[in-house]
């Protein structure tokens, strides 16, 4: 054979590129920060974004994908679509499933786990449906690959997500794997803890964008004052944690890896005293310091051990927002009817010219704080309907 010939050869065997299609994908979010979520995806500069209850659809070549899980700072996952069908019985979930080419998404080597929420649908037992559709997804790779994929309910390789709503079944992959919110830096939980996502949501609510102070004196563990530095700082949400698509089969790692160091490049240190945290409980102040070091942030936010009755933000404007306990969980009730008025009383006295924001579970507490408020924002943490309420503290 010449070499002319077997040049052509190698080239004909060399595999194509896969192509990168635009897929739809759902950013699940908690419930009442879905425009919030739509905002981000469209700074992102994704196609199609829609709002829908307790999430935001849109459209996503896997850069978009990639970027999503490393920037969203308010949604929990992003689940991309592969199927739509109607089901109302066993054999409909199952055909539905069976029919996805799964053997292109899983190896036999690989391990999956299956997430189900289902509503309004004759299937009524998630479990059921969860390992009906397992099933379905092994028996497709088995009749392909001549041997199946095992379960692993912890750590999977792939997790797939099933949602039943009205005898409709979407099938998705979790593109996230681990709930968006674990973004690697809380090494201790504190009692009560705010979640990541709720704690970014009620940072874009307040609008603020790192250009004026921002001062959290209940600040725990610090949730409310690192997400505040990770946006003042323009660091990705994402960067110290890995996703459930980094081990798909697809998985682009130059991509990946070009989308890091491009974030990377745009990191900004914090100028001294932008953010701080206050605490009465000093337990809590370790853990806050030590989140936030773990999170990139030494001796770029400050922590510092006072009480209430001791808060006096320093600047003459800026943005002060609480998180106070209200009894769902910590406190008593007689006890924080107290502090709520004490809140009130510091905003008005200590924080003139910043604009105060308070996020509580309890509105009977909120109306202690004395105040009238200017807005209120409804925002869920977990199952408990919170608001956070603004004053303008002339
Ligand atoms: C609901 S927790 C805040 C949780 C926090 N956002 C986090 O993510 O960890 C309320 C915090 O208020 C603090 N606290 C309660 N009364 C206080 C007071 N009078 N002065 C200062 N801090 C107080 C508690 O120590 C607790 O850390």
């Amino acid at each position: 054979m010449n070499a002319e010939k077997t040049h052509i050869l190698r080239r004909a065997a060399r595999p194509e590129p896969k192509p990168d299609p635009v897929r739809p994908c759902f950013a699940a979010v908690p419930r009442g920060a879905e425009e919030i979520t739509a905002a981000e995806l469209a700074r992102l500069g994704v196609q199609d974004v829609t709002v829908a209850k307790g999430g935001v659809a849109f459209a996503a070549d896997r850069a978009d994908l990639y970027r999503a899980n490393l920037w969203l700072r308010t949604a929990s996952r992003v689940l991309v679509k592969l199927a739509q069908f109607p089901c109302s019985s066993p054999d409909e979930l199952y055909q539905g499933v069976h029919n996805i080419a799964w053997h292109d998404l899983i190896t036999p080597t690989m391990t999956l786990a299956v997430d189900c929420s289902l509503r309004d649908s004759a299937l009524t037992h998630s479990g059921f449906v969860a390992l009906k559709t397992k099933d379905a997804i092994v028996d497709r790779v088995r009749e392909a690959c001549g041997s199946r994929p095992n379960v692993d309910t912890a750590g999977p390789d792939v997790r797939v997500n099933v949602h039943l709503l009205k005898n409709v079944c979407t099938i998705s992959l979790d593109s996230s794997g681990d709930p968006l919110d674990r973004r690697g830096y809380r090494l201790e939980r504190t009692e009560a803890p705010l979640r990541e996502t709720l704690a970014a949501a009620v940072i874009a609510l307040t609008g603020w964008d790192g250009a004026t102070p921002l001062a959290d004196p209940m600040c725990g563990s610090g949730t409310i004052p690192i997400e505040a530095a990770l946006l003042a700082s323009r660091t990705p949400p994402g960067l110290q944690r890995s996703f459930g698509f980094q081990r798909w089969p697809d998985f682009d790692d130059g991509l990946w890896n070009k989308l890091l160091k491009e974030a990377e490049k745009g990191i900004q240190r914090l100028p001294v005293g932008l953010v701080t945290g206050y605490d009465q409980d000093s337990k809590a102040l370790v853990l806050a310091a030590r989140n936030a070091a773990k999170a990139g942030f030494e001796g770029q936010v400050h922590f510092f051990h006072a009480a209430l009755e001791e808060f006096k933000p320093e600047g003459d404007a800026g943005v002060v927002i609480l998180n106070p306990p209200y009894g769902m969980r910590l406190g008593d009730e007689d006890d924080l009817r107290e502090l709520y008025c004490r809140i009130g009383d510091i905003m008005k006295q200590r924080c003139r010219g910043w604009t105060g924001y308070v996020l509580t579970g309890n509105l009977e507490l909120a109306k202690y704080i004395g105040l009238k408020a200017s807005r209120r924002f409804v925002l869920f943490n977990g199952a408990i309907e919170c608001r956070l309420l603004k004053y303008e503290l002339y």
